[in-house]
């Protein structure tokens, strides 16, 4: 784990990857260091610019899936930036009564939540550590709205890719999903290291020391792990925008690996 403390450190003086995130979706929320890394990255990789949105459409059919599903609870992890058709956009279009939990160890990110969120009942949103389930699933903030004897999506976008194996991604994962009962989800969208060519892991290894901030890019095995008892729906682990497409869509960039497990 670094030493830097993202929950207290706004991070104004390098990009920060909600922020990074953001300029790569159009938003208005970043500022030069993060336009740089934005930048630098979508010049490296001739697929970079297809991933924010093949990330985004993939958590809003994910949502629409679980919400037909009838999931009405939702904790969105590593929730970035609001964007458009947030999770509790999505959720409140079907039910108002549904219940949205954003999380994320981003002062900034969480504060655009909280300031969109005042008046929004059955949503908020609070700063926490994805790496400390324990602190997260007991927050007084999350157990008012969710209760996780009833169905939850739990959402994890492109938020493990920033958890190093170093800390134990693992075991985070498998204490939030124990925490769900019967019928409720995980859905992950997850940077794949399968079809990386080694110029593509030299030209990481090269940002990640010019910008200080490192992305793990894990196996489609390793994938498989993070579901572990829970029973993966249709059609499984496969490349964002093949899963559960509901029109036609560009080739994919095969970076991006999506799923969604349903507790037992
Ligand atoms: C690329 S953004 C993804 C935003 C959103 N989930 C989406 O896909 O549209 C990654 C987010 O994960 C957050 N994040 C990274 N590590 C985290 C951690 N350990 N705990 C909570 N959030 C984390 C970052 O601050 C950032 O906002």
């Amino acid at each position: 784990m670094s030493d830097r403390d993202p929950l207290n450190d706004l991070g104004f003086d390098g990009p920060a990857s909600a922020r990074v995130y953001d300029y790569s979706l159009g938003g208005k929320d970043n500022y030069g260091p993060d336009r740089s890394a934005a930048s630098d990255a979508l010049d490296a990789y001739s697929v970079a610019h297809l991933l924010p949105r093949e990330n985004r459409k993939f958590m809003r059919r994910a949502v629409r899936y679980l919400l037909d599903a009838g999931v009405r609870q939702f904790v969105d992890l590593g929730c970035g930036l609001p964007g458009k058709g947030n999770v509790h956009d999505l959720a409140h279009g079907a039910d108002p009564d549904a219940k949205v939990v954003y999380v994320d160890n981003d002062p900034v990110a969480v504060v655009h939540f909280q300031s969109l969120l005042h008046s929004v009942p059955g949503a908020t949103a609070i700063n926490a550590d994805a790496r400390h389930p324990d602190a997260i699933l007991s927050h007084p903030e999350l157990t008012a709205l969710i209760d996780f004897d009833r169905p939850v999506g739990i959402l994890m976008i492109s938020m493990l890719d920033w958890i190093p194996d170093e800390d134990d991604p693992d075991t985070l994962v498998a204490a939030f999903r124990e925490a769900l009962s019967p019928g409720g989800h995980l859905v992950i969208c997850d940077f794949l290291s399968d079809n990386l060519s080694e110029a593509d892991r030299a030209t990481h290894r090269e940002l990640t020391e010019r910008y200080g901030i490192s992305l793990t890019f894990r196996s489609s095995e390793r994938f498989k792990g993070f579901f572990d008892g829970l029973n993966l729906v249709e059609p499984g682990l496969v490349l964002a925008p093949e899963w559960r497409p509901d029109r036609p869509y560009d080739p994919p960039s095969g970076w991006l690996l999506a799923g969604v497990g349903r507790k037992p």
